[in-house]
């Protein structure tokens, strides 16, 4: 237990095993583009992380519409990894990722593949700039090779995967836990035995929406991922387990709206949290969950915000 916090220093940094950020607020991948789309709003470099949108070797168009539908309390979505691909990455949005992380944001890049080659090549080519603080792997993506099983819900494809991008950096590596799985604890072990430093949880669930009166899926796709306030507690739990269960740090979203979901989930285990869909409800709400959780400290006298992570009090 840390001394009682006085007036308005709270330490609000954070350690995440080789990864360190001056706040433990982040934006998820595919909810703050590449960071410049909220410039306007405030000042990004006021995170303490930027999870950037998936980047791929070539540029993806995308899924057709309809691809974004609001559900009560969540979002669907089958954006489908649209993104600019790795080569305009760094000719027209890595000025930007460099500036952001000249003022001490952690710049993390989210990566998809289709196959452990392609996650390979992206990690060699973004090895090449100094802008990159992570790799963020996200492993719901279908492995072509393998009759399309995701990675992330086949320990064996998962540990082939981490244990065979490892050694292309000294970066630190973040596994992204798809949450679709039985025992979500154990594709955390296998992630940090395969050597990632640090588990970020949840991705969005599979789901999807119908529309009654035509008779049809509502996604062009059929089935989308489900985000947002409904999958929250479960992410919660997600957390919880994943920390009982590995000793490296743990990155926490799903659902979080405000500062009061932040503090649950660092209570749960998470050492940092990622905003998500809240991005495109309230687009200032990692300015307010920033806010917030020093308030929060202050109130209960942590000095540190690093100490509420796992603080939990169990009955
Ligand atoms: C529109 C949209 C696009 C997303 N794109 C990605 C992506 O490119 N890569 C990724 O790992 N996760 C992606 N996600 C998942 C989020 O990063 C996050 O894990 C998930 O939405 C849960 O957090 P939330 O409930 O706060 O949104 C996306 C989510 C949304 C809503």
């Amino acid at each position: 237990m840390s001394a009682p916090a006085t007036g308005t220093n709270v330490d609000m940094q954070v350690t995440l095993g080789p990864l360190k950020l001056k706040n433990p607020v982040m934006t998820a991948s595919g909810t703050f583009g590449y960071g410049t789309e909220y410039r306007e709003l405030y000042d990004p470099a006021i995170l303490g992380g930027v999870f950037l949108k998936a980047l791929t070797m070539a540029p993806r168009p995308g899924n057709k519409p309809w691809r974004i539908y609001e559900t009560p309390s969540g979002m669907l979505n089958s954006i489908g990894l649209q993104n600019v691909g790795i080569e305009e990455f760094f000719e027209k949005k890595e000025p930007f990722c460099r500036e952001l992380a000249g003022k001490g944001t952690a710049m993390c890049a989210n990566l998809a593949a289709q196959t452990v080659e392609e996650f390979q090549q992206l990690v060699e080519r973004l090895e090449t700039t100094d802008c990159i603080a992570a790799y963020e792997l996200n492993v719901s993506c279908p492995n072509v090779k393998k009759g399309g099983c995701q990675f992330g819900t086949d320990p064996t494809l998962l540990r082939e995967l981490v244990a065979a991008v490892r050694p292309g950096t000294k970066r630190p590596l973040i596994v992204k836990l798809a949450p679709q799985v039985t025992d979500v604890a154990e594709m955390a072990r296998i992630s940090v035995d395969a050597g990632a430093d640090i588990i970020s949880l949840i991705n969005t669930f599979p789901a999807m929406a119908i529309d009654a009166e035509k008779r049809r899926p509502i996604l062009a796709t059929v089935t989308g991922g489900l985000s947002g306030p409904a999958i929250k507690p479960i992410a919660l739990r997600m957390v919880y387990a994943v920390r009982q269960a590995v000793d490296v740090p743990i990155i926490g979203m799903g659902g979080i709206m405000n500062w009061k979901d932040a503090a649950e989930f660092l209570l749960a285990g998470a050492s940092a949290v990622a905003v998500g869909t809240a991005n495109f409800v309230h687009p200032t709400t990692p300015v307010e969950v920033l806010e917030g959780l020093q308030d929060y400290c202050r109130r209960h006298r942590y000095a540190r915000v690093s100490d509420l992570t796992g603080a939990l009090e169990l009955p």
